[in-house]
């Protein structure tokens, strides 16, 4: 017996209508705000993500799917935006697009410890602004970010917010944290001690309770910012401020990932407990620059897909469309009655059928299973008369309907119901 690894899920046909509802949401709202999908590959090098996140930021220090082939290695993409940067730059998209909005949907994949929220391979549904460090884009991305919930019934989440300021800014934190952490860097859990030295910053955001404490004592403010970033700052906020986009800011919120500056936000819901975050971006003004490109300033952000179920309870599902079930009595009645699916599908019915043989009873119990609302039962009789009998199952009652009208049989039918 094979098994699903751990941290992977099989998602069952009867979860599929809950997925089909959030990405109608958000393919809705995306749309909204102008916003076209991408489809990058699921596989890239695996030094596009040591490059973009960073070295030693924990996703690719431990938690990357890492695949050798010959010289080569490969990942398997633990997130989008630099799968989407690549492909920007690749396509010579800058040229052909200047401002170029997208969003995604599709598998990621960590090689994390699984746990409620927390999976190997989940989902991000996400979208990318490349090309204008205007904070009116921050704003937009955001408010987009709050419709999508929306728009998704989901409510009781807050939306937390930074600025981590330019590449010189977060140096200045940097050297405010060490030097401000310095006398407890021994107090620190293990983890936060090794962080000292190369990703100091994650100190800020670690869930260890005497770390906690400890950052806590410190007075980080905004001192850190230069004078456009403190301008770009509050215009983002004021620009949320307009819009009605509720939010809190905390110096604390610092990501795990390296290529992040200026604007950060997260989205966070109590009800998940540990992994709290359903959602989190920000902006990175340098990463087209990074890999190879002109220096283009962007910003985006990603849902994860496994972590909105969680809390979406009542999300519209769009109910399929109704269901014809054909119960033929009989081999010439079964060829007749595959023909007949074969023309009402054609037609735009919804439409499944016994080919088996099964029972009068055992067809019909089927066609209940199946929530059918109509049966189309063919026997001998109806083969001759060319007509089958229409048996509408909401109200159990029959009639036969010549083969002919049947297309207007079951709209009048599916009209009344
Ligand atoms: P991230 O915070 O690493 O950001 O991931 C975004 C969201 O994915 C998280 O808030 C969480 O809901 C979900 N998520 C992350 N890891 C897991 C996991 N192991 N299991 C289940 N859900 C998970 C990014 O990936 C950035 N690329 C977002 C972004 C886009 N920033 C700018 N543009």
């Amino acid at each position: 017996m094979f098994k699903r690894i751990p941290g992977t899920r099989d998602i069952l046909p009867q979860e599929m209508s809950m997925w089909h509802a959030l990405e109608q949401a958000a393919r809705r709202i995306f749309s909204l705000y102008n916003y076209a999908e991408i489809r990058p590959p699921i596989i890239e090098e695996a030094k596009l993500f040591d490059r973009s996140l960073g070295e030693f930021a924990e996703i690719v220090q431990k938690q990357m799917f890492v695949i050798k082939h010959g010289e080569d290695t490969y990942a398997l993409r633990p997130e989008g935006t630099a799968s989407i940067v690549r492909a920007y730059i690749e396509n010579n998209l800058d040229k052909a697009a200047g401002f170029f909005k997208v969003y995604y949907m599709g598998p990621m994949f960590r090689l994390e410890r699984p746990q409620k929220g927390r999976q190997r391979q989940f989902h991000h549904i996400g979208c990318e602004a490349i090309g204008s460090s205007a904070p009116g884009i921050d704003v937009e991305v955001i408010a987009l970010a709050d419709a999508l919930l929306k728009e998704m019934h989901i409510s009781g989440y807050r939306i937390v917010l930074n600025s981590l300021g330019c590449l010189e800014d977060k140096l200045a934190l940097t050297e405010i944290l060490k030097k401000d952490l310095a006398a407890q860097r021994g107090d620190l859990c293990q983890e936060c001690q090794s962080r000292f030295d190369k990703n100091i910053l994650r100190i800020l955001d670690c869930k260890n309770d005497a770390c906690k404490e400890i950052v806590k004592g410190i007075n980080i403010g905004d001192r850190y910012l230069c004078a456009d970033c403190k301008v770009h700052f509050t215009s983002v906020k004021e620009g949320l401020d307009a819009l009605g986009v509720v939010y809190t800011v905390s110096p604390h919120l610092v990501r795990g990932l390296d290529y992040y500056t200026r604007t950060v936000f997260e989205i966070k819901h109590d009800s998940l407990g540990a992994q709290d975050a359903i959602g989190a971006g920000g902006r990175y003004d340098n990463l087209v620059e990074e890999l190879g490109g002109e220096k283009t300033a962007s910003v985006g952000f990603a849902f994860g897909v496994e972590r909105l179920l969680l809390v979406a309870s009542e999300i519209p599902v769009v109910a399929p469309e109704k269901l014809i079930y054909i119960v033929s009595m009989g081999d010439a009645a079964r060829y007749f009655s595959i023909i007949l699916a074969h023309n009402l599908r054609r037609d735009g019915f919804r439409v499944d059928m016994d080919y088996e043989g099964k029972s009068l009873k055992g067809a019909m119990r089927k066609a209940n299973d199946e929530s059918a609302e109509v049966v189309l039962i063919v026997g001998d009789n109806e083969l001759a008369k060319q007509s089958v009998m229409l048996k509408d199952m909401r109200v159990s009652q029959q009639r036969e309907v010549p083969v002919a009208n049947l297309g207007d049989e079951l709209k009048k039918t599916f009209a009344t119901s």
